[in-house]
């Protein structure tokens, strides 16, 4: 008998590549998913690219009568839905708090309900970067600093790296999971809260569980018309539409654009491997770029001569520079990230070919300006 796997947030976009992976691998695939609105469109239809033999549950994470139906016959439970916006979450507080939150609660009641019949095997949470506020830093002095932090005062003078106690700036370098959370905005919260959530209660009642930190996820499938989640899918939207890329402050920041199959390889060993249960792991690519590096690459493998353009705002609650150490779920799952931002550039732009993107940028930067959310 094939072994099953209930994937929550099963018609999003990292979703629908696990969901093709495991059923490559002879899982049997289902997922429950709400078809929220903001990612499928007002119309709610399960998406083309969800793959036909997938069983989708349409139905909410925070209801315990699909929950339990959608867990009927579930070897292992994949988490991935939640509301996903770091700037949208500051003023849509409530139900950042709640889909995530409340939502993970429920389904780990529902999850510790049905074990009682019969036990799971792995539960897999997605978890995120952007607990982690700024990253790891080091100072001239070779110290490594974990709690680097920028003030509004030095934001609105355009100094956008962190610095020391002498106003030396700080040197990046990579994240490791032992890096105390700082969580900067109402979503950072929520994923840290489902994180601890799914590693406490998956303790407490034998239920291996597994947390994946995935950092900046792009490929094909991410909602292009989304202005609030997925820096690429936004500047891809922009540049399909003739317009420059916005990149807050000077474009410096540095990121770890993984590349969503790696994500999905990444899940599918979080399921089998025992040496990760009970642990949290970053998933990257391991090569951080700068926001406007990325922003040109994608622009050349376009094909389109648009140069980003360069703010100077900044996002209440946006960091400078976070990308991480893989090396603990290299050692843990096995993981070897294969795709460069090259590479999956390369595909994300065959998938974008014909695609209709609405830009919705200006209506997600003036949300953000109306409510002084930006600096
Ligand atoms: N994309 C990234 O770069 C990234 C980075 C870090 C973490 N993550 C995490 O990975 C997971 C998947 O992200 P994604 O980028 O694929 O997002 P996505 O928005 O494409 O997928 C999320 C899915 O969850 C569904 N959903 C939302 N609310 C729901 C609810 N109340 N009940 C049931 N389903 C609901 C949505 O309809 C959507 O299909 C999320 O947990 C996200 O926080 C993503």
């Amino acid at each position: 008998m094939n072994k099953t796997v209930l994937i929550t947030g099963g018609a999003g976009f990292i979703a629908s590549h696990c969901a093709a992976l495991l059923l490559q691998h002879n899982y049997r695939v289902k997922a429950l998913d709400n078809l929220d609105a903001q990612i499928h469109g007002s119309d709610r239809c399960p998406p083309s690219y969800l793959d036909r033999r997938v069983e989708l549950v349409v139905g909410d994470v925070r209801s315990p009568r699909a929950v339990s139906r959608a867990l009927v016959d579930v070897d292992y439970v994949l988490h991935l839905a939640a509301r996903v916006g770091v700037g949208q979450s500051m003023y849509e507080m409530a139900d950042y708090t709640d889909v995530n939150g409340r939502g993970t609660a429920l389904l780990l009641e529902a999850m510790v309900e049905r074990a009682k019949k019969r036990p799971f095997e792995r539960l897999v949470v997605a978890s995120s970067m952007s607990i982690y506020g700024e990253g790891m830093y080091r100072a001239a002095d070779g110290r490594l600093v974990p709690d680097a932090e920028r003030n509004s005062r030095q934001l609105k003078r355009a100094i956008w790296d962190p610095v020391d106690e002498a106003g030396q700036t700080l040197e990046p370098v990579p994240t490791p999971e032992g890096k105390p959370p700082s969580t900067r905005s109402v979503y950072a919260l929520s994923k840290y809260d489902q994180e601890r959530l799914c590693l406490m209660v998956g303790d407490a009642y034998d239920i291996p569980t597994v947390a994946l930190r995935f950092f900046n996820v792009y490929g094909p499938h991410q909602a292009l018309s989304n202005p609030y989640s997925g820096v690429l899918a936004i500047f891809a939207s922009r540049l399909m539409n003739d317009r420059p890329p916005l990149i807050f402050e000077d474009g410096e920041q540095r990121r770890d654009f993984v590349y969503v199959d790696d994500v999905a390889e990444a899940c599918r060993l979080a399921l089998l491997n025992d040496a990760a249960v009970g642990k949290a792991l970053n998933i990257g690519s391991g090569s951080p770029v700068t926001v406007k590096e990325a922003a040109r690459l994608l622009a050349d493998t376009l094909g389109v001569s648009i140069e980003p353009e360069i703010t100077g705002e900044c996002r209440v609650g946006d960091v400078r520079h976070c990308f991480p150490d893989i090396r603990e779920a290299r050692d843990a799952l096995g993981y070897r990230p294969r795709t460069t931002l090259a590479a999956g550039l390369r595909k994300l732009v065959r998938w974008l070919d014909g695609r209709v993107a609405i830009d919705r940028v200006s209506e997600a930067r003036a949300a953000l300006a109306s409510r002084g959310l930006t600096l």
